[in-house]
């Protein structure tokens, strides 16, 4: 990439892009101050929807991401941290309607619909064989929730019989599959479902992200329990198309930039109450 200058690259990639593609430049016009802003860090990088950061998630993870009852609008900590990119990017934000989990790294991979996944996606090496991850964002870990007044132990829960609900695809699904092998693991869209399932009886109990369940026990569900907490010393990052490497420069620098300029912890007080 060096050896072309930032035209010819703009023109090469309009041309491969062909029909599917608009060609961003980073919101930097050629007046910009010099400034050391993100648009300047990664001058070069595409958009699906010019002057917009499309943005693709599963909106059923609060407080991360979830849905406005009342409006529908995608709300949480990811579509605040979205805004916050945008802004400093020189982009507005434009969000997709919620997917399954499992399809948001192969919807980045195959390209065209939408720049980002945020997601709450812990950043894994199966994952970054597939996308680029940026830099992390939130610390996470993992937890075993049962209902209040259940007698289960972890022991307990990994025993023939027991039925473990997870959301399909994430790592709260890989950590039940291998350490509690015994008990059945089921799969579902979306944690929300598997919180309500464990309330009813359906399921003994569930593996998913420490902070949506604390979230979750305290604000929603309060007849459910954190059984154990269970340090994974997981990281979120966002995750980008491999073919964009100019987009993850610019999130990472904006990322940066938030941290920097106070941003981050805002957005961390307004929706846990304290920098996390
Ligand atoms: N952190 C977990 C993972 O990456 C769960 C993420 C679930 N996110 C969501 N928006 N439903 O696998």
């Amino acid at each position: 990439m060096s050896t072309i200058s930032r035209r010819q690259f703009l023109a090469t990639a309009a041309l491969s892009l062909g029909t599917m593609g608009l060609v961003a430049c980073g919101g930097a016009s050629s007046g910009d101050t010099g400034t050391d802003t993100a648009a300047d860090a990664a001058a070069e990088y595409t958009l699906v929807n010019e002057g917009k950061l499309t943005c693709i998630s599963n909106l059923y993870f609060p407080p991360f991401e979830s849905m406005d009852e009342t409006t529908g609008e995608p709300v949480g900590f990811d579509i605040d941290v979205s805004k916050a990119l945008a802004e400093h990017m020189g982009l507005e934000v434009n969000w997709l309607p919620s997917q399954a989990f499992d399809s948001l790294v192969p919807t980045i991979k195959a390209g065209g619909t939408a720049d980002i996944a945020i997601a709450g996606m812990t950043i894994t090496d199966a994952r970054k064989a597939e996308v680029d991850m940026s830099d992390p964002y939130v610390d996470s870990n993992q937890s075993v929730v049962t209902k209040v007044g259940s007698e289960d132990t972890l022991d307990t829960l990994n025993a023939e019989g027991k039925k473990i609900a997870v959301q399909a695809g994430t790592t709260g699904a890989d950590w039940a599959t291998e350490n509690l092998p015994n008990a059945t693991i089921v799969p579902l869209d979306d944690i929300i479902s598997a919180m309500n399932g464990v309330l009813t009886g359906s399921y003994d109990g569930l593996v998913t992200d420490l902070p949506v369940a604390g979230y979750q026990i305290k604000n929603s569900f309060t007849d459910l329990q954190i059984l154990e907490p269970i340090p994974t010393g997981e990281q979120y990052g966002i995750a980008v198309s491999k073919d964009n490497p100019g987009l993850t420069a610019a999130i990472n620098q904006a990322l940066a930039d938030m941290e920097a300029d106070g941003t981050m912890a805002a957005i961390e007080t307004e929706w846990f109450g304290a920098e996390v």
